[in-house]
């Protein structure tokens, strides 16, 4: 009974301490820590490499839900081992208040960094935003570069690109780890591929986009990168139509039809006007006439057709050579 008697006051003496204190502990926590809510929201950032200069890095954020209209922010970047570097050029608001920074080189390399974004305010303390991170795995990879598209005497088009700038040196010197995404816009369709060169049939038309692909075996894997502006080259389908074709038959026949009727007319015109003073002179005219006539089926007939009309012609305004 003694004992509880002792046991109780001193139990008593130390709640009421406690009482005392939590208030105060709280208080400084908060002082510390800052209120719920204040912290920059949204925060996040992008690597960009799209030039071979040193990458750069974007960063942006929200001001807290209940942060104090006075809030102003500032973020800070610490590289392992490395002295905490305030943002050199912040991106802010109408009100002045920062909401963005730009960092314009950025070392990237496999070790963490860490983002700190704490603010200021006279109304009340403002939390911190901590981000531990790669710089890598912030990396925007833009579209592969200097994509040409060759189309030889061959049946084929070669098209060819460059890898896109990285701020990754591994990668750099060993451009062959990046795999490839080829998009064919006109029969949605996709590939694969890990060479930087495709070749495409040439009869045939296309409308291309490339982008590093997520399965690339680079450190930068597991994302893609932008899509290039569309390529399109090839010859139109349509033009090799069956339907088509058959006009092309048709309107050759019918310009072989008035070829024979045109040189039948200089034939009619000899007659009626007796012995043509320069034969010769009536001869070129007819093969001018046969040679604007070839040239504008040229872009129609085929090979073979070609070559029926050119006979088909020649002997008909062989007829019209001055006889001796
Ligand atoms: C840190 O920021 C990056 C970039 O915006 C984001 O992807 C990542 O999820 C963030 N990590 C944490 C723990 O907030
Ligand atoms: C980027 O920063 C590094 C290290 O501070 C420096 O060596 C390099 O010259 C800088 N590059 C550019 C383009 O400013
Ligand atoms: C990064 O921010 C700077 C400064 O606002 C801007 O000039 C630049 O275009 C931004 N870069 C990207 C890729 O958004
Ligand atoms: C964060 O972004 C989301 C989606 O865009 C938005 O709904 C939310 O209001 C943002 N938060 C703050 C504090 O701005
Ligand atoms: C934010 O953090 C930096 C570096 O830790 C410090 O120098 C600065 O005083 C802090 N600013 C505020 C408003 O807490
Ligand atoms: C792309 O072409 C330009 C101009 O022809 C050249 O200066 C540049 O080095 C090329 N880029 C790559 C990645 O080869
Ligand atoms: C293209 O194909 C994808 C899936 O392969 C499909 O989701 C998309 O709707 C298609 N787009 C068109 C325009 O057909």
């Amino acid at each position: 009974m003694q004992t509880n008697n002792m046991t109780h006051p001193l139990g008593c003496a130390f709640l009421s301490w406690l009482i005392v204190l939590y208030p105060i502990l709280k208080v400084a926590f908060t002082e510390e820590e800052g209120v719920d809510g204040t912290e920059a929201a949204n925060f996040s950032c992008a690597v960009y490499s799209y030039t071979l200069k040193a990458p750069s890095m974007n960063c942006t954020w929200n001001a807290g839900r209940t942060a104090p209209h006075d809030t102003q922010y500032f973020l800070y970047l610490k590289y392992y081992k490395e002295e905490e570097k305030e943002c050199p050029h912040y991106i802010h608001d109408k009100r002045g208040r920062h909401i963005g920074c730009y960092f314009p080189n950025v070392t990237v390399n496999e070790k963490k960094v860490t983002l700190t974004v704490n603010g200021s305010s006279i109304e009340s303390p403002v939390k911190k935003h901590k981000n531990i991170t790669l710089l890598y795995e912030l990396e925007k990879i833009g579209p592969p570069q200097n994509i040409t598209v060759t189309c030889e005497m061959s049946s084929n088009c070669i098209v060819e690109w460059k890898a896109p700038p990285t701020s990754r040196r591994e990668v750099r010197e060993s451009y062959s780890c990046l795999s490839y995404q080829i998009k064919d816009e006109i029969r949605n369709t996709t590939d694969t591929i890990q060479s930087t060169s495709k070749n495409y049939p040439k009869n045939v038309r296309y409308k291309l986009r490339i982008r590093t692909d997520d399965k690339s075996k680079c450190p930068v894997a597991g994302k893609f990168g932008e899509w290039s502006e569309p390529i399109e080259f090839g010859t139109d389908p349509t033009s090799f139509h069956p339907t088509l074709l058959l006009l092309a038959v048709v309107v050759t026949t019918l310009g072989i039809l008035l070829l024979f009727c045109i040189c039948k007319r200089c034939h009619t015109w000899e007659k009626l006007h007796g012995p043509i003073p320069q034969p010769k002179d009536i001869y070129l005219q007819c093969e001018k006439n046969a040679e604007k006539a070839w040239m504008d089926l040229i872009s129609t007939a085929s090979a073979n057709e070609k070559i029926t009309v050119v006979e088909e012609v020649t002997a008909n305004c062989e007829k019209h050579e001055p006889h001796p």
